[in-house]
């Protein structure tokens, strides 16, 4: 099956009350590990790749093995760009085969933002591809910007019309207390997420598709296994995962996830050269980090998102 852009998974999920888990993507482990879980779930599913992730594994390598997924799998597969820095990195995946976008104005000034938007918007939809926007500013840390949580700022109810009238984003990134990273919040701090400012987007902005960046819930058992085999990850809390089941059921219906990811990743590979010192094989270390990722996918799928055989 060809990449499909993220308009009818939306208006499917935003309908049935589940939301579609975007996984990032690095390398092939990471991308068969993720879409294994899809496929044996049967549940559609947003391949996203930071403009880190494209220096890193170069666009081409990228495109060619998401499309290789979606052919095998036979899944409705969106490949996205996450937290696009700017025009130039959006056209350059526009033009090269991603199937949606992401233009992350949310640390410009609001007239800026829209304006940057609406150019992204303009080029993509000229292309067939879809867009989100960010209004508010996520605590945390992505690529080499770190915004403390004094920086952080929600998402204002009273701006999220204009916004979106004004630009023609197809999705809206929200601020409402989650953060990136592992560290979100503070051993011993409890969990909250301003469901308020959701309920009131949702009641502004009627059957349109909210993004949740910053969704790691941070396995306690995965942060274990790094620390008792050398690793040294500080305590760290994530979002809780009934929190993200009903913000699903809410107007959410994309929810992003990458530290999770990386985390079950160092797990699996630790635990893996921890027990097995004399093994330099790639396939055999790279088998139990790629298992590991399988599950934690299918559980987020399964278990937080209630994206199970959505792709029909
Ligand atoms: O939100 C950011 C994602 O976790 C991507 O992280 O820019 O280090 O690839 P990265
Ligand atoms: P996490 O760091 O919580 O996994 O968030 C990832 C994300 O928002 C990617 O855009
Ligand atoms: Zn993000």
């Amino acid at each position: 099956m060809p990449l499909v852009t993220t308009k009818e998974m939306f208006e499917k999920a935003y309908k049935g009350g589940y939301a579609i888990g975007a996984f990032n993507i690095n390398n092939m482990e990471i991308i068969q590990g993720i879409t294994r879980a899809a496929k044996k779930l049967n549940a559609p599913v947003i391949l996203q790749c930071s403009a880190g992730a494209r220096k890193y594994a170069s666009h081409d390598y990228l495109v060619a093995m998401v499309k290789a997924a979606a052919e095998e799998t036979g899944l409705p597969i969106a490949l996205h760009l996450d937290h696009g820095p700017d025009f130039e990195t959006c056209k350059s995946c526009i033009d090269g085969g991603f199937t949606s976008v992401m233009i992350d104005g949310s640390s410009l000034p609001y007239e800026e933002n829209i304006a940057l938007t609406k150019k992204v918007v303009d080029y993509a939809h000229a292309h067939g591809v879809t867009v989100e926007g960010e209004l508010g500013t996520l605590a945390g840390v992505e690529d080499e910007v770190n915004v403390s949580a004094e920086d952080a700022s929600y998402t204002k109810p009273e701006q999220v019309e204009d916004f979106v009238t004004r630009t023609g984003v197809d999705s809206l990134a929200i601020a409402i207390g989650t953060s990136h990273g592992a560290y979100k919040f503070k051993p011993g701090q409890k969990p909250q997420l301003r469901f308020d400012i959701l309920e009131e987007i949702e009641k502004r902005l009627p059957g349109f598709p909210i993004v949740l960046h910053g969704a790691s819930s941070v396995n306690q058992e995965h942060i274990k296994i790094i620390n008792e085999f050398g690793g040294e990850m500080p305590d760290a809390i994530g979002i809780p995962e009934d929190m993200l089941r009903k913000a699903a059921s809410m107007a959410v219906c994309k929810v992003n996830v990458d530290s999770d990811i990386r985390i079950a990743m160092t797990a699996a590979l630790r635990k893996h050269f921890a027990e097995n010192p004399k093994h330099f094989d790639p396939r055999q270390y790279l088998t139990p980090a790629r298992e590991l990722i399988q599950e934690v996918v299918e559980h987020k799928i399964d278990v937080v998102f209630g994206s199970t055989g959505a792709a029909k």
